[in-house]
This record gives C-alpha cells, sequence and structure tokens, in this order.
C-alpha cells in the first residue's frame, strides 16, 4: 500500500469532521505567534489603504449599482436574463417578453409565466438577500410596469447589454483567441494567464465532447504563447472535469472513471507537449472523492513523466483540506512528480451548506464561519510552502490579509505564485507585485454569454456577502482594521465554535428533530449502508401479510423475487383477499374517532416514534427496497 492510499482514509474520514478540535488544530497548524499576526494585522490593513488610495475598488460596486441588482429591478433584470440566455434570436426574445410579461391580465396568466419567474426567490435571496414571499407580485409588477413603459426590443436591449457589461467584468474573450490578445496589456506586465473555458456540468454526451474540444482547442492555441523553458512563467489552462463526463457522479464510477480519466489523460498530454500549465479546478464537495480518483490515474501515467505542469485544486473552506494537502504531496512523491497546487477558500459554500440541510447530514462539509476558512487557508498556505520539494504553491485570494499572511510566511521562499480572478483583486495584486516582485496568475474565463450564468452566480453570491472582503474593502464605512482583522483572534474568542446562525442539519426544525440523511456520495457512508445492509442479503427472506385487526380467513402465500435476479427469493407474502380490505376499511373508520380524539399531538408523536423505526432499521429497509426493486449490485 503507497503512502497516498493510507492518506485517502485521512481525507474520507474528515468529510465531516467536527469543526470545534479541527478549527484549533488548525490554528495551532499555522504557526503564527501573537506578535506575528499583530504584524500581518498592520501590514494588510496598509494594504487595504494602498488599495483603497488607487480609486479603482469600487469597479464590482458601481456595476451592481448601476444595475441595481439589489432591488426588485434587478431581481426582474436576472429572472429575464436567465431566460433569454437559452433564447435564440431577438424575435424570439421580445415574442417571450411579450408573452410571458406583457399581459394586463397577470392572474390569469401567473401559472404561465411561472417558468420565467421561477427561480425570482433564488435570485431574490441571491442580490438583495431575502426570500420574495409574496414572489409574482414585485418582480412582477416590476417587469409589466418596465415593459408597459419601455417596450420589448427595449427591454430584451437593456437585459442583453447588462448580460453583456457582466460577461465583460468577468470573462477576458468570447475565444481563446480574443482572450489572449486581450490579456496582452497584463502579460505584458509581468502577469500570466490561466484560461478557464466556460462551460461545467454537462448534462449529455454532446455537451461533453464538445467542452472536450473546446480545451483541446484553447491548449493548441495557448501553445503559442508558452515561451519559457520554465513552465511556471507560462499560461496555462483550468479544466473543470464536471464538464467532461455527462455522469460524472458516485452511482457512475465503475464506468465513469475510466472514460473521464482516459479524456483527461489525453488532454493532459496535450498540456505536456504544449509546455503549458493543466489545472483541475475543484467543484462540490460530493465531488471531490471520485475527483482524487481521476487525478490519482492520470498523474500516474508514465507518458506524464518530467512535466511540472499538473495542477489541482484544494478548497481550504472543505474539512477536508488537511489530509487532502498530505495526500497530494505523497501522490507526488511516489509517482516523482513536482506538481502545483492551487489554494483557495472555495466557490460553493451556500451550495454546500445548503446540500447538508437538504440530505439531513451529521454535519456540514465545510467551515461554517468566514473567519474559519480563513484560518485553514493560512494553515493550507504554511503546508504548501514546507513541501515545495514537490509541490508548486498558487495562492488564489483577493483578500488583502490572506496576501499578508502569506507574505510573511513565506519570507525568502521564490517558489510560489499568487492568482486572482479576472475582474477581480486588481488594484490588490498590482500593489503586492509591484512592492514584493511577486508572481501572479489571472484566472481567465473564456466563452459565451450563454455559459457564464453559474460562474457569475458563484461571483455574485462571493461579492454579495458582507462577510468578504471584496464587500468590505469597497465599502469606506468599514475600518481598513477591521477588515484586516486577525481571524485566529476573532475564532479564539469565540472558542472556535461553530457558527450559531447555522445549526447542524439535524437540528433545523428544531424541537423537532430532523431525518438523518445519507449521503450516498461518500464512500464512508457507503461501507456504512453495505455494512448495515448485509444481514439481510440473500437468503434473507421477509415474510409479509396483512396486519389489519380484522378477523381473517389463512390465504395462500407466495414467493416475492427479485425481477433481477429471479433465483433471489426476497421473502413470502400473503395478499388481503376482498373481504379482508372491507373489514380492514371497517376497522380504520371505526377507530378514526378515538384517533382524533388523542389530539395533535398525540398522533404526531406516533409518527416519529414510526419514522425513527424505519431510521434504526435503515439498513434493513435498504436492502428490502434494493432487492425487491431487483438492485443485483452493491451500490459501490
Ligand atoms: P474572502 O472574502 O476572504 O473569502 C470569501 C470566502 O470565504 C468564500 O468564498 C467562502 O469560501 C468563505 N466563506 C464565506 N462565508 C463563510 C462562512 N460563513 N463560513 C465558512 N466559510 C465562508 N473556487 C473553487 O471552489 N474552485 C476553484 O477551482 C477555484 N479556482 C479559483 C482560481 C482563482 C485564481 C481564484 C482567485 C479563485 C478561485 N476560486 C475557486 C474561487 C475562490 O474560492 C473564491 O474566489 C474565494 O473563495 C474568495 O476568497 P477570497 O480569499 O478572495 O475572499
Ligand atoms: C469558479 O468557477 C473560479 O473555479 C472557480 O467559480
Amino acid at each position: 500500500m503507497t503512502a497516498h492510499s493510507v492518506g485517502r482514509d485521512a481525507i474520507r474520514a474528515a468529510y465531516l469532521a467536527p469543526e470545534t478540535p479541527l478549527m484549533r488544530q488548525l490554528a495551532a497548524d499555522c504557526a503564527l505567534d501573537p506578535e506575528t499576526r499583530s504584524s500581518i494585522s498592520a501590514d494588510a490593513a496598509k494594504l487595504v489603504r494602498q488599495v483603497r488610495e488607487t480609486g479603482t475598488v469600487g469597479m464590482m460596486e458601481k456595476f451592481l449599482a448601476e444595475y441595481g441588482l439589489s432591488t426588485d429591478e434587478g431581481v426582474a433584470l436576472m429572472c429575464l436574463a436567465e431566460a433569454m440566455l437559452r433564447v435564440p434570436d431577438a424575435h424570439t426574445v421580445d415574442e417571450l417578453i411579450r408573452d410571458k410579461i406583457t399581459p394586463h391580465d397577470w392572474a390569469s396568466h401567473i401559472g404561465d409565466s411561472g417558468s420565467i419567474l421561477v427561480n425570482a426567490s433564488t435570485w431574490g435571496l441571491l442580490l438583495t438577500g431575502r426570500v420574495l414571499e409574496d414572489e409574482g407580485p414585485g418582480v412582477v409588477g416590476t417587469l409589466h410596469s418596465l415593459v408597459r413603459r419601455l417596450g420589448e426590443p427595449v427591454i430584451r436591449k437593456a437585459v442583453g447589454q447588462a448580460m453583456a457589461e457582466m460577461g465583460n467584468q468577468f470573462v477576458l474573450g468570447e475565444t481563446i483567441a480574443e482572450a489572449m490578445k486581450r490579456g496582452d496589456a497584463m502579460v505584458e506586465q509581468g502577469y500570466t494567464y490561466s484560461y478557464d473555458m466556460l462551460g461545467e456540468a454537462a448534462c449529455t454526451a454532446a455537451d461533453a465532447a464538445r467542452y472536450q474540444e473546446a480545451y483541446a482547442k484553447a491548449i493548441a492555441a495557448i501553445a503559442s504563447r508558452a515561451e519559457s523553458d520554465d513552465i511556471r512563467e507560462n499560461p496555462g489552462i483550468s479544466i473543470k472535469l464536471s464538464a467532461l463526463h455527462p455522469r460524472y457522479e458516485q452511482s457512475q464510477r465503475d464506468s465513469m472513471l475510466p472514460e473521464l480519466s482516459g479524456t483527461l489523460l489525453d488532454l493532459a498530454r496535450a498540456a505536456k507537449a504544449a509546455g503549458i500549465g493543466f489545472n483541475i479546478d475543484a467543484e462540490e464537495a460530493d465531488r471531490l472523492d471520485l475527483s482524487l480518483d481521476v487525478i490519482e490515474r492520470v498523474l500516474a501515467d508514465k507518458s506524464l513523466r518530467g512535466w511540472d505542469g499538473f495542477g489541482v485544486v484544494v478548497q481550504a473552506f472543505g474539512r477536508r483540506a488537511d489530509p487532502l494537502i498530505d495526500w497530494l504531496h505523497a501522490l507526488a512523491r511516489d509517482f516523482d512528480r513536482k506538481i502545483m497546487v492551487r489554494l483557495v477558500k472555495g466557490a460553493y459554500w451556500d451550495t454546500e451548506i445548503k446540500r447538508a440541510q437538504v440530505l439531513g447530514l451529521s454535519d456540514y462539509p465545510v467551515f461554517t464561519r468566514k473567519a474559519h476558512s480563513d484560518i485553514s487557508y493560512l494553515a493550507g498556505a504554511r503546508k504548501l510552502l514546507g513541501m515545495t520539494d514537490r509541490i508548486y504553491p498558487q495562492f488564489a485570494t483577493h483578500n488583502a490579509h490572506s496576501v499578508a499572511a502569506i507574505l510573511n510566511m513565506a519570507t525568502g521562499t521564490a517558489g510560489f505564485e499568487f492568482q486572482r480572478l479576472h475582474g477581480m483583486g486588481e488594484a490588490l495584486h498590482g500593489v503586492v507585485k509591484e512592492a514584493h516582485g511577486t508572481r501572479c496568475r489571472i484566472y481567465a474565463p473564456v466563452g459565451a454569454h450563454q455559459d457564464l450564468l453559474a460562474y457569475l452566480v458563484r461571483r455574485l453570491l462571493e461579492n454579495g456577502a458582507n462577510s468578504s472582503f471584496v464587500n468590505q474593502i469597497v465599502d469606506l464605512s468599514v475600518p481598513e482594521e477591521e477588515i484586516a482583522r486577525d481571524p485566529i483572534e476573532f475564532a479564539e474568542a469565540n472558542g472556535f465554535s461553530a457558527n450559531p446562525a447555522i445549526p447542524f442539519p439535524r437540528d433545523l426544525f428544531t424541537p423537532r428533530r430532523n431525518s438523518l440523511g445519507w449521503d450516498i456520495t461518500d464512500p464512508v457512508q457507503l461501507t456504512e449502508i453495505e455494512k448495515a445492509r448485509a444481514p439481510f442479503a440473500s437468503p434473507y427472506k421477509w415474510l409479509a401479510g396483512p396486519i389489519s385487526a380484522a378477523a381473517q380467513a389463512p390465504a395462500p402465500a407466495r414467493d416475492v423475487c427479485n425481477p433481477a435476479d429471479p433465483n433471489d427469493v426476497v421473502g413470502r407474502i400473503t395478499e388481503a383477499g376482498d373481504k379482508l380490505v372491507t373489514a380492514a376499511i371497517d376497522c380504520a373508520v371505526e377507530a378514526h374517532p378515538a384517533w382524533e380524539a388523542q389530539g395533535a399531538v398525540t398522533r404526531a408523536s406516533a409518527l416519529r416514534a414510526a419514522a425513527d423505526i424505519y431510521e434504526r432499521n435503515a439498513g434493513e429497509v435498504f436492502a428490502l427496497t434494493a432487492r425487491e426493486a431487483g438492485a443485483k449490485e452493491t451500490c459501490r
């Protein structure tokens, strides 16, 4: 067993690890004494002041203000924009607006028009921070009066313009050639790029093929700019695995892994031949384990020997970040490679919190306090800076405190780079580059505006949160010292406790305990499920029959077989005859008044007790449903 395969267990064990002890450990791992921490905060406050003095930090704020995204109009605009992105031509867009928005008798059209506005509440939450309880009237009314005043073509133009503006803000170019040309000015100033071909979460094989082709073409185009023998000086590409396979999911692991790894290997070989960096973006937490399988398979391939451009992203907001870094280092050592590791905080925080709540998980896969992600980021940076024998660290952040801390920790180390997103952190990284001569790479999305939405939503969420650095730096009422505050001091003062505003998924409905969920993307839970259902595998048999209190005549029993395997007799069943059904209904009717008289509390507790029995016997329920429904294979 190799060192890196041992490390996989540690990563899996940390998936939902308790936050407080983990945070204490990570804070200690930062190895920053109070004096150093206050000097970092002072440096960071100075950086914030310098950035504010450049007067260029307001771009995002100006943009948001101009389009009023935190108003009803903003929500309406995003609803329309989302729909418009899917509509091919101007005429159809006008029809869509006319059909869905213009009707005067709104109430009679509300059902029809819902399709455009289904996400109104989501946009409302995103942009204004509130759920639109009366989803219809506010947003709808706004749209209605806008169309009445201005007409469909003007609305179409305005929405199109706003999308184009957002595109310009966040996308470097619609094609790789255009992007490289637009990037030339920054390259001349000493920046490098990692191009990201917009597109993710392929739904069909055709989507995946299209994205693969876009990556392949981009690699070929970027090759022309790879002029240095030192790969760190050359441009690179960022890849999203979810773009390359329509079934990039745990349940398809066995068939998906060889296919996706094959595709990725082809692209990696092309990147090697081009002499460029090739980075695997980190996506949702439920895909991390799968992505490591793909990464290991591809990196193991001997054809990639001698190339130092393979890159992986670590999300510090995830509770698995620390063992993941250890695993990556062991992987590089075991395969005798040098790799690049980009450290980010993570772009999917809201998604992860919501998913854990929907599934009723025992805890969250991400930290629940912003300061905890900041600390984890510093601990990750400290670790990566001690692994430069195998790892080229790439620190992607727009936060002046994180940058100042890294500069402090990296004193005397040249073997790392900073990274920022196109359209963000420009002034900060400009100041730092000039003062410290550090390398900086710009992550630059490339593609059509239709593919921008998912990326855009992540940026809006990231910058919209008032805890975010970008949000605070543009708010001149927040003092520099406050923005540059030491996250360790803050977390320590709160005992490294989890965020009380984010209850555990099981406590969401307190006083009622939420039902326990199973995450069937988590290998640890899958093993638990397997173990729990093993005693009920064939030849175990269930006996099923009527449970009515009504008297019943003996009835013949019959075998129930697994539809996927007729030799697997799941159990024996006795059906209720007509008479018994009638008697059972009579019984129920007779019992009804007494049951009703028990009151809601008693009835509810009976239901809860029943639900608890299901939960306690989950292994048996899973085994029964799978065998009866014909699942022959194990779920792994
Ligand atoms: P900050 O404002 O300091 O941090 C904001 C971040 O803190 C949030 O994004 C979230 O991660 C975290 N956070 C916010 N609230 C909470 C809370 N209550 N509890 C815990 N944590 C919280 N992201 C990916 O996921 N995958 C990638 O592959 C990826 N690639 C990137 C490449 C580059 C070059 C850059 C610059 C960013 C990339 N990102 C990626 C996005 C990155 O995760 C976000 O830009 C980053 O989280 C913002 O962090 P910050 O340090 O700039 O800002
Ligand atoms: C994202 O796509 C930048 O990879 C990061 O949000």
